[in-house]
């Protein structure tokens, strides 16, 4: 399974703060946007992602997480030209998927829940030909929307419909089999000039081969894409690790748990930032002793990094 964050796009809903730098290197409250997604996949599990940014952004891209190594990834970086739509994401990643599945998640969004990880996994797991997540929303004409019939089973896609047949929008975290390059390549701009993601969910739900999987009202998604969703995003990310004393999306951390990086790196690290609450956290979790199984750890511990729920 291979991983893609799309991090592109021109930002311009968030102007003037994104007139000279990508909105996904903006802080969600202690830590770049981008760090949100990459947990997310990081936490499924998939160690060879590519992000895909801008041709100004990719270096700072760069700078910031490197190839990887740091959290014992496999980081590539490819810069979109022009913001073409979701889809071309897999156009512009051919190579990079081969003749794997793939996991696409939009450099905006924030999961969280307990259990999402476990969720994700399964997903995963079981994953057949192409896998999105519907999320009850009160303004579902924002975004992709999914009709069901009485079976909960979809009959219907729409991209932001002005008369929404349900109140389920379709989250920014696709998984597709490698099939999705050429229908990807198949497809035509809509009228804003894009290619829409909706779309090729929609030529996948006409061949029969769409899992829609709903999160639950105890699942938090966000986009912050917005200044208003921005500020709510960061509100909701500093209130819960207050809360709780852990945080979201810590890289350093999910790569301690999944075993890929050392204590000591992760010691190492935290020493680097120590000024900051997120250098002391990672010092903190570095001087814990773990016993059990991250997973264990994962179901016992609604939240580390992002997601856990049920
Ligand atoms: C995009 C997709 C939409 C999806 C949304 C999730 O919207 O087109 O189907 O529901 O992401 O964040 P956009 O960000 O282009 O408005």
């Amino acid at each position: 399974m291979k991983g893609i964050i799309l991090a592109g796009g021109s930002g311009t809903r968030l102007s003037p703060s994104t007139d000279s730098i990508n909105k996904h290197l903006l802080a969600v409250f202690d830590k770049p946007m981008i760090y949100y997604p990459l947990s997310v996949l990081m936490l499924g599990g998939i160690r060879d992602i590519l992000i895909i940014s801008t041709p100004e952004d990719k270096p700072r891209f760069e700078a910031l997480l490197g190839d990887g190594s740091a959290y014992g990834i496999n980081l590539t970086h490819m810069e979109q030209a022009e913001p073409n739509g979701i889809p071309e994401a897999f156009i512009l990643g051919e190579d990079f998927i081969g003749d794997d599945d793939v996991a696409l998640i939009l450099g905006d969004n924030i999961f969280y829940g307990q259990g999402f990880t476990t969720l994700f996994r399964r997903a995963l797991e079981n994953h057949r030909y192409a896998t999105v997540f519907g999320y009850r929303v009160k303004d579902p004409e924002r975004f992709g929307v999914v009709e069901f019939d009485h079976r909960q089973k979809a009959v219907s896609l729409e991209e932001k419909p002005a008369d929404p047949k349900s109140d389920f929008a379709v989250t920014g975290l696709y998984i597709f089999d490698s099939r999705v390059v050429n229908i990807a390549k198949q497809l035509t701009p809509s009228e804003r000039g894009e290619l829409e993601i909706t779309d090729l969910n929609n030529q996948y739900l006409k061949r029969d081969q769409l899992d829609v999987q709903l999160l639950g009202r105890g699942f938090a998604w966000m986009d912050a894409g917005t200044h208003e969703s921005l500020f709510e995003a960061a509100e909701f990310v500093k209130i819960t690790q207050q809360r709780q004393g852990f945080k979201l999306a810590c890289l350093e951390e999910i790569s301690y748990y999944m075993g890929y990086i050392s204590q000591h790196a992760l010691f190492k690290k935290g020493k680097t930032m120590e000024k900051t609450d997120y250098g002391r956290y990672l010092i903190e979790i570095a001087k814990r002793k773990h016993t059990e199984q991250y997973w264990e750890e994962i179901d016992r511990n609604p939240m580390l990094g992002m997601v856990e729920n049920e």
